[in-house]
């Protein structure tokens, strides 16, 4: 028997983890694995290669993926699903682990729903926001390389009595923003679930500043809705914008100076986020989705992706994960909102 393991959408830290973990228990049960490179790519393409013991050795604590990634969607190429469903057929890949976010595990249920292609889901993503799972790996990383950022600007947002608004990534959802934000102890935080005004969060700061605090820290995520500003740029073939392309955090640190007269500078953090080595939190826990995901396939389970509930490993219908994003919800903003002003 052999399963094809794929990493699709944007790139991790925690993936190298889980493709040890998926390859580990399968090979241990007489499986032969197969890494198909550059996500959906590799299937449409036929870019397989063998994964073994020998090149899955000293990757727990990388970055990245070792077998590629891509934002490759089988149904927005002309034959693109025909070829997914060759590709199998001619590599003999009698099981499919994919290891992604809304987008990839997206693509594996309607392969799985329209050709019953034996298909288990991982869920992957810095953003956090997939439905059926507490946590998603990567997002720990994410948090942790923005709280450290948040510590950094407040040294020196406190020398030069500055404002400084930093920038983080997460797509639609907020929950970067608000974790690393309660985390480092920012001063405003503004979220695209959250439809706080430019003026209000100004309030916030000479409130503030009024208390006799002469510096702020404001995180705001990539896709809040900043009043004037549209979307910008080409989408991707899942129809996402590059919403890093808007401007936000440049465009609120030029009202916030403009409206309250303080200093501001403002840091994107960018894809710093999802580079690097996972935290020892994300490690285990791509670990244990890895077996879990392996352990889906040995039984069988078809159309089910390993989740987080609580501190057990549980599987949920991949339809299900990929029914809704999850958003953050009001009892973690008011966790953050204590500590505004
Ligand atoms: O989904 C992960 C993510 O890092 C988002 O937070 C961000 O909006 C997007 O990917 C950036 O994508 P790219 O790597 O294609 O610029």
């Amino acid at each position: 028997m052999r399963a094809g393991v794929l990493t699709g959408g944007g790139d991790c830290p925690g993936l190298n983890a889980v493709i040890r973990a998926v390859t580990r228990r399968l090979l241990a049960s007489g499986w032969e694995v197969a890494g198909v490179r550059e996500g959906w790519k590799g299937l449409v393409e036929a870019l397989i290669e063998p994964l073994g013991m020998r090149e899955i050795s000293g990757i727990l604590p990388r970055g990245g993926t070792i077998i590629g990634t891509s934002r490759t969607n089988p149904y927005k190429l002309p034959g693109g699903v025909e070829k997914v469903l060759t590709t199998i057929e001619s590599e003999d890949l009698d099981a499919i682990v994919a290891i992604g976010g809304e987008d990839t595990l997206g693509v594996a249920t309607r392969l799985y729903a329209e050709h019953d292609v034996h298909v288990v889901g991982v869920p992957k993503t810095i953003d956090n926001d997939l439905s059926g799972t507490d946590y998603t790996f990567g997002f720990d990383t994410a948090v942790f390389i923005a709280t450290e950022a948040i510590d950094r600007l407040h040294t020196t947002a406190e020398s030069h009595n500055r404002v400084m608004v930093l920038e983080v990534m997460g797509r639609h959802t907020g929950w970067i923003a608000v974790v690393s934000g309660i985390a480092g102890g920012a001063d405003v935080i503004l979220i695209p679930e959250v439809p706080m005004s430019v003026d209000d969060c100004c309030t916030e700061l000479r409130r503030r500043h009024e208390k006799g605090k002469d510096f702020s820290i404001v995180v705001v995520s990539e896709g809040y809705e900043l009043e004037g500003i549209g979307e910008a740029g080409d989408v991707d073939q899942f129809g996402h914008v590059r919403l890093s392309e808007r401007g936000v955090g440049a465009e609120l640190a030029r009202r916030i100076e403009e409206q309250t007269g303080y200093e501001t500078r403002v840091t994107v953090l960018g894809h710093v986020q999802r580079g690097g080595s996972p935290t020892p939190r994300d490690r285990v826990l791509a670990t244990r989705y890895g077996l879990k995901a392996a352990d889906l396939v040995l039984d069988e389970r078809w159309g089910r992706m390993a989740a987080l509930r609580g501190d057990a490993i549980v599987d949920v219908a991949l339809e299900d994960a990929t029914r809704e994003l999850k958003m953050v919800p009001p009892e973690w903003y008011d966790v953050a909102k204590a500590f505004f002003g």
